[in-house]
């Protein structure tokens, strides 16, 4: 079969981060304030620029159970993770951890944010930029959209296949950097699985072992234990693979962060990606094969329903990891 007689869409359920029908949020935080987000503009000439020296974050807030807040999953965590991109990249954030923290539930709030709602902060050079290369010590602007998204388990999962494109490396491209640059590399290693009729590209790094999916980490279940790539393994220090370590450390698997072969891939009993965008998303395919019975495994429907009763509130676990902002002051 032709590449082209094999190209497909994703499943419906795989597609946008945002929920059905969402077009744009009324306010977008900018530089120290609310801007009405059609006027959330930047000059023409500081795109490409603005871009290759920006780094950010993806974020989720979840409607408690009782419906009162919405909790911010790892708040803290994600904003640790935004100033060490920065800081690698020598891009300087010109507000402080309180001050953004403030900035989010600003503008959920402005936004009348009332559902699981999706929170995108990025740092980016300001103004117009002549040099070649970004360089170190710009100022930058910080802006952050949130926008609603739709939660729940993709049971039915997705189809993967190993790249012929390599993951970025830390001598190279960090991947340990959450940077727009990055997802060149992923956007290529896309658009080849779906011409192969993959949902979802698996890379391997320069060692030719696995490393991450281009928007999410990647764990699979062996002889019962749950081994993911080692950090460094050219992977982003995830948020969502440390919370699933933890919990299903708690819950008394044996978890392993490890080298892993691509063939291991083939031999595994489950396999999901981890992410804050896909959450847990089974792998019911890989590069053709069936993995396990070809739906969502034991462990990963056990690691979802402690996943979703932790990010709602429900478990009463890591309270700490939760940032509750009240729906009702502005629902
Ligand atoms: C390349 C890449 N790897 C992994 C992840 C998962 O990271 P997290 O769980 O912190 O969202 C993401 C998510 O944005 C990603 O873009």
């Amino acid at each position: 079969m032709s590449s082209a007689a094999q190209r497909r869409e994703p499943a419906a359920h795989l597609g946008s981060l945002a929920a059905p029908g969402v077009d744009s949020a009324e306010w977008i935080w900018r530089s120290g304030r609310l801007q009405p987000w059609g006027e959330a503009t930047i000059h023409v000439n500081a795109v490409g620029h603005a871009s290759v020296a920006a780094v950010f974050e993806g974020i989720k807030a979840y409607l408690a159970e009782d419906g009162e807040n919405l909790l911010l999953f790892r708040l803290e965590d994600h904003l640790d993770r935004l100033y060490a991109s920065a800081r690698i990249c020598r891009v300087e954030i010109p507000w402080t951890r309180d001050e953004l923290t403030a900035a989010i539930v600003e503008l959920m709030t402005a936004n009348k944010a009332s559902d699981d709602t999706y929170i995108r902060p990025w740092a980016f050079p300001e103004g117009v930029i002549r040099e070649q290369m970004v360089p170190a010590g710009v100022r930058c602007e910080v802006a952050i959209d949130s926008w609603p998204f739709q939660s729940g388990f993709k049971r039915e999962g997705c189809r993967a296949g190993v790249s012929s494109w390599l993951r970025i490396s830390d001598a190279i491209t960090p991947p340990r950097v959450k940077a727009f640059s990055n997802y060149h590399n992923g956007r290529l290693a896309l658009m080849e699985a779906r011409e192969n009729g993959h949902d979802w590209p698996i890379l391997l790094n320069d060692q030719h072992k696995v490393s991450e999916g281009p928007g999410a980490c990647i764990a699979m279940v062996r002889d019962g234990v749950v081994v993911t790539p080692a950090l460094s393994s050219g992977v982003l220090e995830s948020v969502t693979r440390s919370t699933a370590l933890t919990l299903l450390a708690e819950e008394g698997y044996e978890v392993e962060e490890r080298t892993v072969d691509r063939t291991e891939l083939y031999l595994a009993d489950e396999l999901f990606f981890l992410g804050t965008a896909w959450e847990v998303l089974p792998i019911t395919t890989v590069d053709g094969l069936q993995v396990g019975k070809g739906v969502a495994g034991p462990v990963t429907e056990h690691l979802y329903e402690l996943y979703f009763s932790l990010v709602r509130g429900r478990s009463g676990r890591h309270l700490s990891w939760l940032t509750p902002v009240p729906v009702k002051a502005h629902g």
